[in-house]
């Protein structure tokens, strides 16, 4: 009897796993389609870094139109899939570089340009007042990341015959220091900028924000 009781405790965990995760997908891809998020399946709601804690908040993200740091955290998220997905191709390039790598970076670079873009033109601006110590920092980051990103670029005008394993290596390990920066970025983000805001920021602002910054997305 005990033993029954487990096996359906652990089967309705599952099913509630699944369940929630579907849930949030589904909310996600309301808010993507009406902020033109491209692409990407929303994978979860916690994140993969360690020290950020707040999930992307459900009633928040159900509320149209959305709030501002939701929809950033949404991003937030999605940047770190594709993190994991570049990382992942990259231990699968022992002897040449996985295609995967090349266009997950691609997707990875380019929602990192919009998302950077909305934060400092609009968010940004708003918070000038309270956290003026914390957006010089922010954007300081902002520009290391292009510049490291930059750096993966240039790795990539060697034509595809003239590389070899030292090139791998240097592109591994200019791809790795990218990611780490946007990964740190994030979690300085969520604890510095996104968990204030969303205390002081009245909901009519977020909302004034969110379409703000999407209002011109491509
Ligand atoms: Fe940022
Ligand atoms: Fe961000």
């Amino acid at each position: 009897m005990v033993r029954f009781a487990m096996m359906l405790a652990s089967a309705v965990e599952w099913f509630m796993d699944k369940f929630m995760n579907w849930f949030l997908e589904a909310i996600v891809s309301r808010i993507d389609k009406r902020y033109h998020i491209r692409e990407q399946p929303f994978t979860g709601p916690t994140s993969l870094v360690a020290g950020v804690d707040v999930p992307v908040d459900v009633q928040a993200a159900l509320q149209q139109p959305a709030a501002a740091c939701v929809c950033l955290r949404a991003e937030h998220r999605r940047l770190e899939r594709y993190a994991y997905l570049i990382r992942m191709a990259l231990s699968r390039s022992e002897t040449e570089l996985d295609p995967e790598a090349l266009s997950e970076f691609d997707k990875l670079q380019q929602l990192w340009t919009v998302h950077s873009g909305r934060e400092e033109k609009v968010l940004f601006p708003r918070l000038q007042a309270s956290l003026a110590a914390v957006l010089p920092e922010l954007e300081e980051e902002h520009r290391g990341i292009v510049a490291a990103g930059r750096r993966v670029r240039d790795l990539l005008e060697v034509p595809p015959q003239a590389r070899n394993e030292q090139w791998l290596a240097d592109f591994r390990a200019r791809t790795s220091e990218t990611l780490d920066l946007i990964l740190g970025h994030i979690q300085q983000e969520e604890v510095r900028l996104l968990a204030p805001a969303e205390k002081d920021l009245p909901a009519e602002d977020q909302q004034r924000l969110a379409a703000e910054m999407y209002a011109s997305a491509a």
